[in-house]
């Protein structure tokens, strides 16, 4: 069996539609076989989503790392006025988030593919990422800590993980280096956010 994020070309394709409401604003997503989640929002990603919204973040310059086909970039992007980029290493999910940034027309930003940071070069306030976990350790940390390559001095990364997928020991490993904060917990999930140690939490 194939992972979602592989590219598997033979894969055929059957779209289907994914509803999200936020605040009375209404989202519909293409779906399809191949990505992440590919019948309803994922419960974490959905945390994740509503949590940093509910930081009250606004027109910021956000990237999506793993967005799949676009759920939280582009309504990232549309309730809070922001710029965002999405990203994936899978070539499906960029094709259904370039389909859903059509669909959903307030969308400021791209998709583009991209493993990992090799195809970004521009900085960001914010990385916001439910990031792939089956891709193993090394990875995570890489897409993790290789976010602070591309934020800005004040940066922020927002990400989810479940605590049965090793949040408690990923956020110790950020803790050499950083300031890991966990903002929300619904069942088993964990939401955290990370800063640069150099600059001061409240500034
Ligand atoms: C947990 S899913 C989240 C998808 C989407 N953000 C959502 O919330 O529905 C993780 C995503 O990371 C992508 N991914 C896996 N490895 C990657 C890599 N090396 N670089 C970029 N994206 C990757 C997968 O294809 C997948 O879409």
């Amino acid at each position: 069996m194939s992972h979602y994020f592989e590219n598997d070309l033979n894969l055929k394709s059957e779209i289907r539609q994914i509803s999200y409401e936020y605040d009375s604003s209404f989202f519909t997503f293409n779906s399809d076989n191949g990505v992440f989640s590919k019948n309803r929002v994922d419960y974490g990603s959905r945390l994740l989503l509503e949590t940093y919204l509910s930081e009250g973040l606004t027109e910021k310059k956000v990237l999506d790392v793993g967005c799949g086909y676009g759920f939280i970039g582009i309504v990232v992007s549309i309730i809070t006025n922001s710029y965002v980029d999405m990203i994936d290493v899978n070539k499906r999910a960029v094709h259904l988030a370039k389909m859903n940034i059509k669909c959903n027309k307030e969308f400021k930003g791209s998709a583009f593919i991209s493993d990992a940071y090799l195809n970004v070069s521009d900085k960001y306030d914010v990385v916001i990422t439910n990031p792939p976990i089956r891709v193993g350790k090394t990875k995570l940390l890489e897409i993790l800590n290789g976010a602070f390559d591309h934020l800005n001095k004040d940066g922020l990364l927002y990400f989810v993980i479940r605590k049965d997928q090793g949040a408690l020991s990923i956020k110790k490993v950020l803790e050499d280096t950083k300031k890991v904060e966990i903002i929300n917990k619904s069942k088993g999930y964990f939401i955290l956010k990370v800063k640069n140690c150099k600059t001061d939490w409240h500034n």
